[in-house]
């Protein structure tokens, strides 16, 4: 098969932990016969910095015509520190996901037994912890109006949902479901927000179509304790925009360390994979991310947008065996053993597969 992908590196650890996709796909095609063409793009502070805006149209079309996007990572500490800035590398992430409709975000959740030691959670609790977290990703406060009144005084952001973009992200996420344990999770705050109420209104009115499916509901702020007091109890969560935001950060320790969680957002058109922890500016350029995050969404590309699960297996059991061997970074590595660099790691995992 002929692949075409948009490479999208962004800012900060976003091109050294990419790279390492890179090479475990060029692997991946090696083996299985295909071949991979890529496209760079630019988004976020990089593209400020070249063109004026975190999400130029060049790249926007680069990857409309492409059939995946790889997704490094957005931000620079040099627009945290300014509110008063007009533009943000992460109005390019969010212009992204609007404009390739890219209204779900899959983020799986898994554990890796050798690491449940590095979980700030008991062992016991995260041993066999899996779950899947299905978050809405065009809209809410997000993209609900926004502004500032009375000389600046008073600000605003608005959550919206329409009925469509509930129901969409509910039949996603009950279908997911019954490919999985069965049992969907809506988290929502229901009994305070009026976008919470339809959303449960909708999910009331879909729960019939899957008899099979176990649906429960959660209010958030419950949501964010059970999933640390026990994260076995999810099989898959079904949320709206900040929501999911918050609870996949929180989700991440479980596994033990951030650079382990992989994310495929997908929707109207081309789908787009990254890993979750952003771009990390303290370790950029020192060849010490943990690039499995980024290796691992380079896996969910083959699996969602190519359907070649055997090939997102082959790059699932290089990750493992190398966390299995230790050859990890510094995050993951086990007291007073030697930490592996960035490319150590990806080359490592490129040559096992
Ligand atoms: C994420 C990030 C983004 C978000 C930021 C960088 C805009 O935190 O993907 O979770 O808030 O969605
Ligand atoms: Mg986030």
């Amino acid at each position: 098969m002929k692949l075409k992908i948009a490479e999208v590196p962004g800012d900060g650890i976003g091109p050294e932990v990419v790279g390492q996709a890179v090479k475990a796909v060029d692997a991946v095609c090696r083996k299985f016969g295909h071949s991979a063409e890529y496209t760079m793009a630019y988004v976020g502070a990089c593209a400020i910095d070249r063109f004026g805006d975190p999400y130029p149209e060049e790249s926007h079309k680069i990857c409309m015509d492409s059939d995946a996007v790889l997704f490094g990572a957005v931000g620079d500490p040099k627009y945290d520190n300014d509110p008063t800035s007009k533009v943000r590398p992460e109005q390019g992430l969010l212009a992204i996901r609007k404009k390739l409709g890219l209204y779900a975000n899959i983020r799986p959740v898994e554990t890796f037994k050798s690491l449940l030691y590095k979980s700030p959670l008991k062992e016991g609790l995260v041993d066999g912890a899996d779950f899947v977290c299905v978050r809405e990703l065009t809209g809410g406060m997000y993209f609900g109006e926004k502004g500032r009144r009375d000389n600046g005084d008073t600000a605003f952001d608005t959550n919206v949902y329409h009925r469509f973009e509930i129901e969409r992200i509910l039949k996603l996420a009950f279908e997911y479901a019954m490919r999985r344990h069965r049992h969907l999770t809506v988290v929502d705050k229901a009994n305070v927000l009026e976008t919470s109420r339809l959303w449960r209104q909708v999910a009331q009115g879909m729960e019939h179509e899957y008899p099979d499916v176990q649906t429960d509901y959660m209010f958030v702020d419950n949501a964010s304790m059970q999933l640390i007091r026990c994260p076995k109890f999810f099989d898959v969560i079904v949320t709206e925009n900040t929501f999911g935001d918050i609870l996949t950060d929180e989700a991440s320790c479980i596994s033990g360390s951030m650079g382990l969680l992989a994310s495929a957002s997908i929707g109207e058109h081309t789908s787009l994979f990254e890993p979750i922890h952003g771009s990390y500016p303290q370790a950029a350029g020192k060849n010490i991310a943990n690039p499995l995050a980024a290796i691992l969404s380079a896996a969910m590309m083959f699996e969602y947008s190519f359907g070649l699960m055997e090939e997102g297996k082959a790059i699932r059991k290089a990750v493992a065996a190398s966390i299995e061997a230790g050859i990890v970074t510094e995050d993951l590595a086990s007291e007073g053993a030697k930490a592996y660099s960035t490319t150590e790691v990806g080359d490592w995992v490129a040559k096992h597969i």
